[in-house]
C-alpha cells in the first residue's frame, strides 16, 4: 500500500509518502545542481540502504556521501562543522539537495545541516525507524545536541518531502521496534478511535503502511494547526513530561525513549485518574495496550522517585508549577488536554503508583 499525505506548514506544502521510496526519489533529485547523501553506517549497509545509494548515484549528480557517527553521537556541533565543510568542498550550491537517510538522529542532524548550510538549502527526509517515520522526520524541527542538553541548538526547517518506506523496518533491532511502537500507541491515546487498530498492530510487533500513515496524519494535522508549539502541538508531548524524568533517571541508557514514554503515558493516565478526570477503565485500556506491545508501565520505587525529582526540572513549566498533558473523559472515550495544572499531592501519589512492583 502506498499513501500520499500532504504536510502544510509555515506557508509551505510538502508530500509525505508512506510506501516504496525509490520510485519517488527522482522526482526530488531532478534538476538539482547536486545531491549529498547524509546517513549512518548501520543504515546504509542494509539492503534498502544499498539500493537507495545505488539509485541516487544513477539518477542524480551525487556529490558527497556523509556517514555520520551512529545515533546521538552524530548530533553534535563538531560533526555539523565537519559535515558543512564536506558539503562545501564537494561543491554543493543553493540549488543542491541534502537527502537524510536514517533514524531520527540522522534526520535531525541532516535537516539541521541543510537549514544552516548557505543559510538554508532543501532537504529530503528518508526516515528508517518507526520513530522517525511517525515523529522525528515530520513537523520540520531539526537540531543537534549540546553537552548540557539534547536538541539545544536547532531550527524549524521543513523538508521538501518525506519518503517513509516500511521496507526499512525489516532490519530494525527488536528493541528499537518496540520503542517506536510506544510512539505509535501515543497517537492511539491521542485519538482513541484509532486505538483498537494501532494496539492490535503493536501487539503483533508490526507497523505497516496503514499504521504509519495513520500516525503521520495525526502528527501533521496537529503541526499544521500549531507549527511553533504555542498550543495544540504540546499534545504530542503526552507521556513525555514524566517520561523524560524516567529517561534521565535511567542515565539515558537503562530505558529507551519509547520505553520511557510508555511509562510516562501510564503515569499520565494514573495522574488523571487521581484528579478524577478518567476512571479505572481508561487506565486499564492504556496499560493493556502498552504491555501488549512489550512495553513497561512500571519502574522500581527508587527510579520513580528519581524520575519525579527530575520531572520538576522539566522545561514546560509555568509560574503555576508543572503543566501536564492529560486525558479527560469525553463521550464514550476521552480527549487529551494540554497545559493542565495538577495538584502536587496527586503528582506524588501517581509516581508512587508507577513505582510499585507488579
Ligand atoms: N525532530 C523531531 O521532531 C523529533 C521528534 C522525536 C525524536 N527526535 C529525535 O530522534 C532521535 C531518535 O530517533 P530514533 O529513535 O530513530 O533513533 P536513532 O536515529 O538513534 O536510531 C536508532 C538506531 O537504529 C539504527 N537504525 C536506524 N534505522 C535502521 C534500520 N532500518 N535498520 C537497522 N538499524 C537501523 C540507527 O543506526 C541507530 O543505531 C533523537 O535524537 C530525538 O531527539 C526528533
Ligand atoms: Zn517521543
Amino acid at each position: 500500500m502506498s499513501t500520499l499525505l500532504e504536510a502544510r506548514q509555515q506557508g509551505q506544502t510538502y508530500p509525505v509518502a508512506v510506501g516504496p521510496a525509490l520510485p519517488r526519489l527522482a522526482g526530488f533529485t531532478e534538476g538539482r545542481d547536486s545531491v549529498a547523501l547524509v546517513t549512518c553506517a548501520r543504515v546504509i549497509r542494509t539492503d534498502p540502504g544499498r539500493r537507495l545509494a545505488a539509485s541516487l548515484a544513477r539518477s542524480a549528480p551525487l556529490a558527497a556521501t556523509l556517514i555520520l557517527p551512529d545515533g546521538e553521537r552524530g548530533k553534535t556541533l563538531a560533526v555539523l562543522e565537519r559535515s558543512a565543510s564536506r558539503l562545501l568542498r564537494a561543491g554543493l550550491t543553493r540549488r543542491s539537495l541534502v537527502v537524510a537517510v536514517g533514524g531520527g538522529a540522522v534526520t535531525d542532524a541532516g535537516g539541521f545541516l541543510a537549514s544552516v548550510f548557505m543559510r538554508g538549502i532543501d532537504w529530503l527526509a528518508v526516515p528508517t525507524t518507526v520513530l522517525a517515520m511517525v515523529d522525528a522526520a515530520l513537523g520540520g524541527k531539526t537540531a543537534v545536541n549540546l553537552p548540557e542538553a539534547k536538541n539545544a541548538v536547532g531550527a524549524f526547517h521543513p523538508p521538501v518531502g518525506v519518503l517513509a518506506d516500511p521496507a526499512w523496518l525489516a532490519t530494525l533491532p527488536p528493541r528499537e521496534m518496540r520503542s517506536g511502537l510506544g510512539e505509535v500507541l501515543k497517537y492511539g491515546f491521542l485519538r482513541p478511535e484509532l486505538l483498537p487498530r494501532l494496539a492490535a498492530e503493536a501487539r503483533a510487533g508490526r507497523a505497516g503502511a496503514r499504521t504509519l500513515a495513520d500516525c503521520a496524519a495525526v502528527k501533521l494535522e496537529v503541526v499544521e494547526r500549531d507549527p511553533r508549539e504555542k498550543a495544540e502541538r504540546k499534545l504530542l508531548n503526552l507521556g513525555h513530561t514524566f517520561g523524560h524524568g524516567v529517561e534521565a533517571a535511567g542515565g539515558f541508557r537503562r530505558f529507551t525513549h519509547g520505553e520511557s514514554v510508555a511509562i510516562g503515558m501510564a503515569y499520565a493516565f494514573r495522574l488523571a485518574r487521581r484528579m478524577g478526570r478518567v476512571g479505572d477503565g481508561e487506565v486499564e485500556r492504556v496499560e493493556a495496550a502498552l504491555t501488549g506491545a512489550g512495553l513497561p508501565v512500571r519502574v522500581s520505587p527508587s527510579v520513580a522517585r528519581k524520575a519525579l525529582r527530575l520531572t520538576a526540572h522539566d522545561k514546560k513549566r509555568s509560574a503555576a508549577g508543572l503543566l501536564w498533558v492529560l486525558p479527560i473523559r469525553r463521550g464514550g472515550g476521552w480527549a487529551v488536554e494540554w497545559d493542565v495544572v495538577a495538584d502536587p499531592a496527586a503528582v506524588r501519589d501517581a509516581a508512587r503508583e508507577i513505582g510499585r512492583q507488579g
